[in-house]
């Protein structure tokens, strides 16, 4: 790192570019107000909308631009050190609002620029610019794009955290412009992670709640990231990693490890309930109690009456079955059912058995409900879910115990769901 660099800088105080290596400027802009991003996220000190400049003998290359409030603070940086000719690259690695803002007028200001996406970035641009089009190149992994006397290659990094998403690595200065990976809502005008405050809070939950959910993504995004020589990483929000760039890609591998390790080959099956006189209750054991019959299966009972449901979703991700029972109030399942499976947005439910059950008073339609939900969050129902009108008979409880026994077995293979042939019908 040059004296230069480690020199304590505010860029709230300035319009300048802030060199960022020998070919790269930092270009983007401060929102330290902000509290709240994308309805899903808080933050306490606000965000930064990341933006790069990259200088080549044949020209100039912007990587993303700003959310479109702060065009003003992006187009003053970029104009301290280019002229709007010298523009033969604009690379958007992310097309998120908060990166595109500035990007129509970017076009309109430099004639000779050439934009670059993700091949999965095209009908993105489309529904995002409507009345205006452009011309672009699609790219993906390997691809490059020279600015003389350096390199642009692309990544393509798909959901890290939407479709279109990739990362582009300059090769001379081992720079990664990451998009939003690596990136987090923390607004520090000394803008590198060596001299801002302690943002590892932020970087922990902006991990949870924007990557998390395409673990798989992440895993095969670092396949591509963990191979390369790194100097700095640059993403699209937060400090710009600097110090040690290779412990941020090192933590990102860390986190999609699962939360709680497996203590035991066992297939796990977690049982949540709530009920009111006790009906729901007594299926609920008698489901449970059915379950571990079966060999290979550790099951547990959880009454969701005790409080909070975020405690639930790390053991959930671990598990390969859950079973919901609920009773039906004023046509609907209860609100810690709903508030149990809005929590689990945050991580991949696919390949996992669920099943329902629940007892009634008249209508009982909170069973095919939360079925429908949990098809909807790609988890597999293969026995259709139980519905007991008011107190469960001994005869039901054991069509529960017998659910239970089902279930269990279909997640340790010993038997496969019914699947109806309309041909033997
Ligand atoms: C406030 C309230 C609203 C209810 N609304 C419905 C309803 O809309 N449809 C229905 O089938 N049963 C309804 N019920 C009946 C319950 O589903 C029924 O009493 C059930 O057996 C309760 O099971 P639990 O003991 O597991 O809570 C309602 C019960 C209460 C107390």
């Amino acid at each position: 790192m040059t004296a230069q660099a480690q020199r304590p800088i505010n860029v709230a105080q300035t319009r300048d570019a802030v060199p960022i290596s020998s070919r790269v400027h930092w270009i983007g802009a401060l929102d330290p107000t902000l509290r709240t991003f994308d309805i899903i996220l808080k933050t306490a000190n606000g965000t930064t909308y990341n933006a790069y400049l990259v200088r080549g003998q044949d020209g100039v290359a912007v990587i993303d631009t700003v959310k479109e409030k702060f065009s003003d603070e992006f187009f003053q940086r970029l104009e301290s050190v280019a002229n709007y000719d010298d523009i033969r690259v604009i690379v958007l690695n992310h097309l998120e609002p908060d990166h595109t803002g500035a990007l129509p007028e970017l076009m309109r200001r430099a004639p000779h620029a050439r934009l670059y996406i993700s091949h999965k970035a095209q009908r993105m641009l489309k529904g995002l610019l409507k009345q205006e089009s452009f011309d672009f190149t699609p790219v993906t992994t390997n691809d490059t794009v020279s600015l003389g006397d350096c390199t642009l290659r692309f990544l393509n990094t798909p959901y890290l955290h939407w479709p279109d998403t990739q990362c582009t690595y300059l090769e001379e200065e081992a720079i990664l412009f990451s998009g939003d990976a690596f990136g987090c809502h923390f607004c520090d005008p000394r803008l590198f992670n060596d001299l801002v405050g302690d943002f590892r809070f932020s970087f922990e939950y902006y991990y949870a709640h924007i990557m998390r959910p395409f673990r798989e993504h992440v895993l095969a995004a670092l396949e591509l990231i963990e191979p390369l020589h790194l100097k700095i990483i640059a993403p699209t929000h937060g400090p710009i990693l600097r110090d040690q760039p290779a412990r941020y890609v090192a933590r990102f591998r860390e986190l999609t490890e699962p939360r709680l390790k497996k203590e035991s080959t066992d297939k796990t099956l977690l049982v949540f309930y709530l009920s009111s006189y006790g009906n729901t209750a007594k299926m609920a054991e008698a489901v449970y109690a059915g379950a571990s019959e079966i060999e290979g299966v550790r099951v547990s009972l959880y009454d969701l009456e005790g409080g909070a449901v975020e405690p639930f979703v790390d053991l959930i991700e671990d598990a390969e079955g859950i079973a919901l029972g609920t009773p039906t109030i004023n046509g609907d399942a209860t609100k810690a059912m709903w508030d149990l499976l809005s929590s689990l947005v945050v991580i991949n439910l696919q390949g996992k058995v669920g099943a329902v059950f629940g007892s009634y008073g008249w209508s009982g339609e909170a069973v095919g409900m939360l079925e429908d939900r949990l098809r909807g969050l790609k988890v597999r129902v293969p026995v259709p879910g139980i519905r007991v009108k008011l107190i469960p008979t001994e005869e039901e409880l054991e069509a529960c115990r017998q659910f239970g026994r089902q279930l269990a077995e279909i997640m340790t293979d010993k038997q496969k769901p019914k699947v109806i042939d309309f041909e033997d019908l």
